[in-house]
């Protein structure tokens, strides 16, 4: 299946990029900064699953970005969609057939750390897995990657390097985190935003963790961000509908924007 669906592509495309970037929750326009030169809908395509959400458009994007050739996923799979784990990783499996070597994804999420703010930028530095299940459970293809893969640099120190330089020189707000991965569909309770502060969590969400455990599996480096559109612990009641994060998450669009670009500059 990862074979069909990657010929596919590179038979509509040509040239493939290095460089694909999973769009999350309300940031989707970063696709309307990107020069494009080839859009194709996941209704089109073999094997891909279709997005259910909405403001979730499904479509994989080709052009430029920041002077880069790039693939874009403007809308992902979610597990709480009821995707299996197979199915939510598959088009890291095409990137990987298809020659990307580095991902960049982002998400919307909810802020556990309290010098965080709604709107802010968080790179994530490292994620915790509380989906129930593990992408990689099952038969290993060794063609595909290891066994056992190590996990202590899910999130390359040197991207996140970059990223430093750049909200530096730029003056962006840019805060560090721990992303934790569940499945949803719920929020959190206060008291499940509380805990996963206390285990180490900066920001929670739905998406990206079973992606990137496929990433680091195909030797793909991963760059990652959240934006944080609402804010949750103990003494938080207030939760958010899905209409109020995706308008979180288009407030922070333009430093998403600049941040991505930039570093796609410096690639
Ligand atoms: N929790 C889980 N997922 C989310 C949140 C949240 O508070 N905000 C955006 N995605």
């Amino acid at each position: 299946m990862i074979e069909e669906t990657a010929s596919f592509i590179r038979a509509k495309v040509g040239e493939t990029p290095e460089i694909a970037i999973i769009l999350g929750s309300g940031l989707g326009n970063l696709a309307d900064h990107m020069d494009v030169s080839c859009e194709i809908d996941y209704h089109d395509i073999p094997n891909f699953p279709v997005s259910t959400v909405e403001g979730h458009a499904g479509k994989l994007i080709f052009g430029k970005l920041g002077g880069k050739y790039v693939m874009a996923m403007k809308g992902r799979f979610h597990y709480y969609e009821g995707y299996g784990m197979k199915q939510v990783t598959f088009p890291v499996r095409v990137m990987q057939k298809l020659g990307v070597k580095t991902l960049f994804v982002s998400n919307a999420a909810g802020g556990m750390n309290k010098e965080f703010r709604v709107g802010d930028v968080m790179v994530i530095t490292d994620h915790i897995n509380l989906f129930p299940e593990n992408p990689l459970r099952g038969k290993n293809y060794s063609e595909l990657g290891t066994r056992f893969p190590a996990m202590t640099e899910a999130y390359k120190k040197y991207l996140v390097k970059y990223a430093d330089e750049i909200a530096e020189s730029c003056g962006l707000r840019l805060m560090h985190g721990v992303y934790v991965g569940t499945t949803g569909p719920t929020f959190e309770t206060p008291a499940e935003y509380e805990y996963f502060r206390v285990i180490g969590g900066d920001a929670v969400g739905m998406s990206t963790v079973p992606e990137v455990i496929v990433a680091n599996h195909a030797g793909i480096d991963v760059f990652g961000v959240s934006v944080i559109t609402d804010l949750g612990g103990k003494d938080i009641d207030y939760v958010p509908t899905h209409e109020e994060v995706q308008q979180a998450a288009e407030t922070a669009a333009p430093v998403m924007v600049k941040l991505i670009t930039e570093m796609l500059k410096k690639l």
